[in-house]
Formats: structure tokens, sequence, C-alpha cells
């Protein structure tokens, strides 16, 4: 309720946005909802996992007029300059730039520390330096670390378990730490596995949904990391695109806070399985293999899900889609996309 009122009131008066990573999943998505809702939007981009399609495929979901109300930066967070220039009279700065994934981070850490740590600290500082209205940044679920219980609250966090999981828990002590010092608040989003259109199946750091979903889809093989009771709180795209713009509006005193953000439900892989392959099964394809069991994966938690009270009462957030509700959404996207 409370979200289709902002966004009414967004309709009727303009703002400019920055989102960096822009050209990638999440990024992509809050590009597409904030252009129908007639917001000028600067976005930036180094195109790492970013893609050009992305930003092509929003191109031809909004209306010409809407297209034009967005201005793209091709540049690196990890440069100061970059940050300085694409924050100038920006109003609400969503930060969702940073090198995913748990595997990648131990495959690399330096370069995921570079954009994760120091393109963050960047963004940070030119979003304050400009006087920015609002700064909203993507926090992780991985944060939670080695703390054993469910659900996660924002307050019990553990060990980090990997580099990804270090940079994203610093990110949100440099925000505390912005508002200590320089009275600067901000709002980190824990995200818990987001999943949805425009997120890449493709290469050796896919998330699980598009991946399992392509493979599925094209009849290759389907691996489950350990014994498939591993299980997550999968969010679906549009509730994080939902958290963000509320975050950035949100009031003060809901500011210098980390917030869950996800569905509060918990979702096993032999689950996610068995609703992937029921939902292909009413888009007319047939899954013949059976999924194939290996080990389990380093740097990985055995369970995860969030408490989303915190986000509720202090945001308004009400996620609008469940698990299978958000794999149904998102099922004709993944469809025509391995067609491609
Ligand atoms: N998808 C999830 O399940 C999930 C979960 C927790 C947190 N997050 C966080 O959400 C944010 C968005 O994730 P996503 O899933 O959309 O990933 P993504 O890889 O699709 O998007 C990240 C974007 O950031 C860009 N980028 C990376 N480094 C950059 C740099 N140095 N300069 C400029 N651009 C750069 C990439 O090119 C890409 O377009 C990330 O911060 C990620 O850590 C995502």
């Amino acid at each position: 309720m409370q979200f289709n009122k902002i966004k009414k009131e967004l309709k009727s008066s303009q703002h400019t946005w920055l989102i960096t990573g822009v050209a990638g999943f999440i990024g992509s998505n809050l590009l597409e909802e904030l252009l129908q809702l007639d917001q000028i939007i600067i976005g930036v981009d180094n195109f790492s996992t970013g893609r050009e399609d992305n930003l092509k495929e929003v191109e031809s979901i909004v209306s010409s007029d809407q297209w034009r109300n967005f201005k793209f930066y091709q540049g690196d967070i990890t440069n100061f300059n970059d940050c300085n220039e694409v924050c100038k009279n920006v109003d609400y700065v969503l930060h969702q730039a940073a090198l995913g994934s748990v595997p990648r981070s131990i495959k690399d850490p330096i370069a995921t520390n570079a954009s994760n740590i120091s393109g963050f600290l960047n963004i940070l500082q030119a979003a304050k330096n400009n006087n920015v209205k609002s700064f909203t940044y993507a926090a992780s679920s991985s944060t939670y670390g080695d703390h054993m219980d469910l659900p996660k609250i924002e307050e019990n966090i553990g060990r980090p378990l990997s580099p990804y999981a270090l940079t994203k828990y610093v990110n949100e002590l440099y925000s505390e730490v912005f508002a200590r010092a320089y009275g600067f608040k901000s709002i980190g989003l824990r995200y818990f596995n987001v999943y949805g259109k425009r997120q890449d199946p493709n290469g050796a750091y896919a998330a699980v949904i598009p991946k399992w979903t392509t493979s599925m889809i094209k009849n290759k093989d389907v691996y489950i990391n350990g014994d498939g009771e591993t299980s997550r709180d999968f969010c679906f795209v549009e509730n994080a695109v939902q958290a963000n713009i509320l975050a950035a509006l949100a009031k003060e005193s809901a500011k210098n806070n980390v917030y869950n953000i996800a569905v509060g439900d918990r979702t096993s892989l032999i689950e996610l399985y068995k609703l992937i392959k029921e939902s292909l099964s009413l888009n007319k394809v047939d899954v013949k293999n059976k999924p194939i069991f290996r080990d389990f994966r380093d740097g990985d938690v055995k369970h995860s899900q969030a408490s989303i009270e915190k986000a509720k009462n202090n945001l308004g957030y009400e996620p609008k889609f469940n698990i299978a509700e958000g794999i149904a959404k998102a099922m004709p996207w993944y469809i025509k996309a391995s067609k491609l």
C-alpha cells in the first residue's frame, strides 16, 4: 500500500537518481522501474559483469520520452573522479556496483576488494561531497557468515566466510563511520539471493536460479552442491526494487541502518529444482534429466532465512512475490533469453 502511494507521488514529481552498476541485473531492474515512474536517471557501469544488452532491453520496454531521461556514463567506481562526476546534482544514490559471487572472491580477492571496498568508499565520499539527499547501497546476507541462528536478525552476525562477505561487511562499517564522523547517514539493504529477469545465466559465477533454469531448458546437466537440503530465502527482484525506492525516500530515523531484504521464507535446493521444473512444464518445456549431486561449495552457508520485520516496520517494505510467484513471473524471460 505504502509503496503504491510512493510510486504515485514519484509520478508527479521528478528527481535525479544515480544507479551504480546500472547495466547489471538489479541495477537494470531499478532503471526500468524508475524510468517508468518518469524519473531522471544517471547510470554508471564499467561492464565488468553488466551487459549493454540489459540497457537495450530496458530501452525497448520504456517509452522514448522516458528513455531520454537516462544518461549513461561508462566509468569505474575505483576511479574517484568518475564517482565525483556522476554524483553531481543527484538527489538519491542507489549503489549497486560491485563484483558479486563468493567463489569469484575466493579466486580473486584483490579485484573484489578494489570494486567492493575502494569503489564503495569512492562513491560514498563523492555522494557526501555532493550533498545527495540519500544514499542506499547493496549489502549482503553473506555478512551473517558463520552465525547459525534462523531467522537472521540484522544485529546478530558471525564471522565472514569469504572475501566477498568481508567486503560487504566493510561497506556497512564505512557507512556507520560516515554517519558518526560526518553525519552522513545511509541505508544498507542486505539482499538474500535475488533472482529475476536479466540475471546472467552464463559463466562460472552464475547464480543458481538462472543457471539451473537455462540448463534445464537446454537439456544440460544440473548440479546440486551438497545434499540438496541447503536452503535460501530467494528474493524476487521486484521486491528488491521496492526496497530500494522505499529506502531512498525513508524518513531520517530509518537511516544509518541495515535491513534484510528477502521474503522471510526458506526453500531447499531440492524444492527449488521442483519449482523450476513445474514452472517450465506449465510453459510447455519438459525436463527429462535428473539433477546430479556433488560436493558442497567452499564458503557457502548451509541455511539462510531472513527476518524482514525491521524492513517492514521502518521502511514499510512488503514483498509482493513469494518464490513460486517470482519464478512464474521470471520464467518467460528465461525461456526467451535461452533461445537467443
Ligand atoms: N544478486 C544477488 O543475489 C545479490 C545478493 C546480495 C548482494 N548483491 C549485491 O547487489 C549488487 C548488484 O548485484 P547484481 O546481482 O545486480 O550483480 P551484477 O553483476 O549483475 O551487477 C553489478 C554491476 O556492477 C558493475 N560493476 C562492478 N564493478 C564495477 C566498477 N568497479 N565500476 C563500475 N561498475 C562496476 C558490473 O559491471 C555490473 O553491471 C551488488 O553489489 C551485489 O554484491 C546481490
